[in-house]
């Protein structure tokens, strides 16, 4: 009587080490291969989600009265505003966090031109005034790694405590790794509150890819 194992059991052979390292690095491959296709999928995606203007496109959260109130009276000296937001996920409840931005009173022109990065850039600029009533909001999160940098008053900039980005008081990147300028953020005021949309940008990339902003 016969005793082939070779018929469907042959299925079964795992193979050399070899064969077996080779079909591993193989799999691997293909997966990582999918992965980085359908990153560059979703990165246009993503994009798509641009806010086309900060009152079409997002949520408006007003800032604080008192830090609306001195950034008015200042100078050119970059002024922290505080603001509650508002998380909204499909599958949690809703809660909220304190946040900040950064506020700097600008001339327009000189603006303009130190932040190239704004105006530009090939796929256009950001699709909202990047200055507002003679204002420029940023995001406190920095463009390089995601970290809260701080304004040294004495070195006349903002600094980045993890990696050393520096940024000019227009949001200018001056050195360190960061890719880019510091974010601008949407800005109007309404019945004498002022009011943001908060947009969270890709760190890392010298364009600005949303990844998310108040909805
Ligand atoms: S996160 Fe700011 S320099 Fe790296």
């Amino acid at each position: 009587m016969s005793n082939d194992h070779r018929g469907p059991s042959a299925y079964d052979d795992p193979g050399t080490p070899e064969e077996v390292t080779r079909r591993t690095f193989m799999a691997n491959a293909t997966l990582t291969l999918g992965g980085i296709i359908g990153l560059g999928l979703a990165i246009p995606i993503v994009g798509s989600l641009l806010p086309k203007t900060g009152a079409g496109g997002g949520a408006w959260t007003a800032l604080d009265a008192a830090g609306w109130k001195e950034l008015q009276s200042s100078t050119d000296k970059p002024v922290k505003i505080d603001f509650v937001l508002k998380n909204k996920d499909a599958y949690l409840p809703e809660d909220s966090s304190p946040e900040s931005v950064w506020g700097v009173k600008v001339d327009v022109e000189k603006f303009k031109k130190l932040r190239p990065d704004i105006y530009e850039v090939k796929g256009g600029d950001v699709p909202y005034p990047a200055v507002n009533m003679g204002f420029a909001i940023f995001s406190p999160i920095c463009p390089h790694l995601g970290c809260r940098f701080n304004y040294d008053d004495s070195a006349g900039k903002f600094l980045c405590p993890c990696h050393g980005s520096q940024f000019g008081p227009e949001g200018d990147h001056l050195a360190g790794p960061a890719d880019r300028g510091l974010d601008p953020l949407p800005l109007r005021e309404q019945s004498g509150t002022a009011e943001i949309t908060w947009i969270r940008y890709a760190p890392t990339v010298p364009d600005r890819i949303v990844v998310s902003y108040t909805s």
